[in-house]
């Protein structure tokens, strides 16, 4: 049987299930039109919303955990289901975002199999957006290279490439936390390493934007069109 062309993985434990049905009603209108995908829903609790048509939801079992686990154990548990997700190219998405534009085949991989997404706070100025994680953590950059900083909140590629890169960067993550070493912003910042060390194939902030005009405004970046956009929201009620 042919495999669908992407499948999405979204992680939603404890209150973060509210964001499911209106992200996947979302990406039914703007995503990848004329395709069907498949969606990796990480979660505690069976899914009881709807589901659009195209898309065939695998519930895969993971605990809810106290902030920041459950985004800094994307990789380890991306690793432990990668049989599970067969579709041809995987893309992690943060599940408080909502597609508010057409997404196509341009964010498919090229030959080096990895996309990211160049961080909107970071696209004009093209600087970093990481300056606490010291030498000891194996997300360390050093400052000669803090050049073009990328997103956590939307990543992927051809399926092996980023399965490889999830399985790596879960061994360095498992490290850091074995030496008791947290990196600034977690599993984000593990990535900008990642991609210090491997070819990829960049995406404009378009595709992780912020949901505040004003945000918008004040890092230059205004007349792109967001296409995928991070919710603003109440860390403190929603991660507890
Ligand atoms: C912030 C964002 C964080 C992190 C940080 C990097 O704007 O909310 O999640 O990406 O930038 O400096």
């Amino acid at each position: 049987m042919q495999e669908n062309l992407l499948g999405l993985i979204i992680i939603a434990t404890g209150k973060y299930d509210r964001f499911i049905e209106p992200l996947l009603s979302s990406a039914d209108k703007y995503l990848l039109l004329g395709h069907n995908l498949d969606i990796y829903l990480m979660t505690d609790k069976p899914y009881t919303g709807k589901c659009p048509e195209r898309f065939s939801v695998a519930s895969l079992n993971v605990p809810h955990l106290p902030w920041p686990c459950p985004t800094l154990y994307r990789y380890k548990w991306i690793t432990q289901y990668a049989d599970l997700m067969t579709a041809s190219n995987l893309y992690y998405l943060d599940v408080d975002m909502l597609f508010t534009n057409k997404v196509g085949e341009e964010i498919l991989p090229d030959e080096t199999g990895i996309v990211a997404v160049r961080h909107p706070g970071f696209y004009v100025n093209c600087g970093w957006g990481d300056h606490k994680t010291g030498v000891v953590s194996l997300a360390h950059v050093e400052p000669s290279r803090r050049l073009f900083y990328f997103a956590g909140g939307f990543q992927g590629g051809e399926r092996t490439a980023y399965l490889n890169a999830c399985a790596d960067m879960s061994i360095n993550i498992d490290t850091d936390i074995s030496n008791k070493v947290m990196a600034q912003w977690h599993d984000e910042s593990h990535w900008n390493h990642y991609l210090k060390h491997h070819p990829y194939r960049s995406l404009s902030p378009e595709y992780c934007m912020v949901e505040q005009v004003e945000l918008r405004k004040k890092w230059g970046i205004e007349k792109l069109t967001p296409r995928i956009v991070a919710l603003k929201k109440d860390h403190l009620l929603i991660r507890s």
